[in-house]
């Protein structure tokens, strides 16, 4: 502590979603208005720490970032204790970030990301460093929460475009085939496959058979239903090495069915952008309770929702799990029974 002030970090590293910025307006705010705390925000995630790039900020940097897309600090996918495209000996890199923490006199440093941040989170507490985690990610795969901040932003934005495609698909009879992301978990591509009226809907957690999902789309033909709705999750296991999901599967449509078809990949327009509303208020909140947490001197910790409360859960039952969709979730049992092809008669 300086000065009788605790003096914090931030970070945010992995793949970047709206609502980032809020989360640092929501911890730096709190820490700075509430608790008289001093806040470095450090460059390009755990490369900041790394090598010693951070300023601090104060109030009129936190002002005006509510809405801003992206993270005002910059991000990276560089990993603090492996190996890789950086000169510095995958040994020496705990052992700079701790030296820099000691340096500048850190109480403790937030990190702010998905997966792989909290699990590199979790590293550094049981290296020693003062640690609390925020989950962000448009995937919602963290572990130990209800939800991340970014999911319902990009959900909006992956809705919005299958309502478009559904327009032109109507207008040339077409089936349209929309990739959305997610290498892993298929939160994303369920929920807006759901909400954007998907017929089908393939998600990484559940096997397909592709001759289930063209019988699907040529009974439908025939009930002259003259467009189909194909949504795909990025991360779908095939057969194609050069191809991407949607690309295969639209591919098989042509080649199986002869109907006309066409495949739009999102891509990172999914993470662009202002954050939703629900987003801005969900990333204020694990802000503000981080801040709590550090100024109670808890440690250790990610910030989580369950239900409506904002609490936390120990970074050690967090850091390399996977959160993803259940096989017998309620959305899938429910679209089954509208109708929607989840990949399989299953
Ligand atoms: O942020 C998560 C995510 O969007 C995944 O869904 C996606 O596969 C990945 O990041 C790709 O990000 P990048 O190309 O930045 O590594």
């Amino acid at each position: 502590m300086k000065n009788g002030k605790k003096r914090i970090g931030i970070l945010t590293a992995g793949g970047d979603c709206p609502g980032i910025n809020a989360a640092i307006r929501g911890v730096g705010k709190t820490a700075i208005v509430k608790y008289g705390m001093e806040v470095f925000g450090f460059s390009s995630g755990f490369l900041g720490l790394i090598n010693k790039e951070y300023i601090e900020l104060t109030e009129p940097h936190l002002s005006g970032i509510l809405t801003l897309g992206g993270t005002i600090l910059g991000t990276s996918r560089v990993k603090p204790f492996k190996k890789d495209d950086l000169s510095i000996n995958s040994k020496d890199k705990p052992k700079l970030i701790k030296k820099h923490y000691e340096e500048l006199g850190l109480d403790c440093i937030v990190c702010i990301g998905g997966n792989g941040t909290q699990k590199n989170a979790m590293k550094l507490s049981n290296y020693g460093l003062n640690v609390i985690g925020i989950p962000k990610t448009i995937d919602n795969d963290v572990w130990g929460t209800d939800v991340t901040f970014g999911f319902d932003s990009a959900l909006g934005i992956a809705t919005d475009a299958i309502d478009r495609l559904h327009s032109t698909a109507n207008s040339h009879s077409r089936i349209m085939v929309i990739e959305v992301m997610g290498h892993h978990a298929g939160w994303l591509t369920l929920y807006s496959g759901l909400a954007g009226g998907g017929d089908v809907i393939l998600i990484p957690e559940l096997d397909y058979d592709i001759k289930a999902i063209t019988d699907y789309l040529e009974e439908r033909a025939k009930k002259k239903k003259s467009y189909s709705i194909v949504v795909v999750a990025e991360g779908i296991k095939h057969k194609s090495k050069t191809k991407s999901a949607a690309q295969y599967i639209a591919h098989q449509i042509k080649k199986r069915t002869g109907l006309e078809t066409r495949e739009t990949i999102l891509g990172y327009i999914q993470r662009g952008g202002s954050p939703t509303p629900a987003d801005r208020i969900l990333a204020t909140r694990y802000g503000a309770y981080a801040a709590e947490l550090i100024n109670n001197e808890q440690y250790g910790l990610m910030v989580k929702k369950e239900g409506d409360i904002i609490s936390s859960i120990p970074l050690t039952e967090v850091g390399s799990k996977l959160r993803t969709v259940p096989v017998d979730h309620p959305i899938i049992k429910k679209a089954r029974g509208l109708g929607i092809c989840l990949g399989n008669p299953a």
